[in-house]
């Protein structure tokens, strides 16, 4: 089973459109982390729809958020060496 990988150690602070549907990757392999790139490709990962309630989203990158897309502080203890390796 494929699993998702650790993008980041910090959450991403992204500009959204408040009403809009964006689309979290799951995965851990999109380029930018926090958003969908199509990386999944491959994998039995999808990323997750989610619709903006604020002018800016704090979206989790580490993969570990229990309030998934949005940042809940998990990624708290992560270093560096920890990208990239299964959240
Ligand atoms: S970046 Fe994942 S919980 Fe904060």
């Amino acid at each position: 089973m494929e699993k998702a990988l650790i993008a980041g150690i910090v959450p991403a602070k992204l500009d959204t459109e408040v009403g809009k549907k964006y689309m979290y990757c799951t995965c851990g392999r999109s380029k930018n982390g926090a958003l969908c790139d199509g990386s999944h490709a491959g994998t039995k990962l999808r990323p997750r729809a989610f619709t903006a309630q604020r002018e800016r989203s704090v979206i989790c990158t580490c993969k570990k958020s229990a309030e998934a897309p949005f940042c809940s502080g998990s990624h708290r203890g992560l270093s560096k060496a920890d990208i990239g390796k299964i959240a």
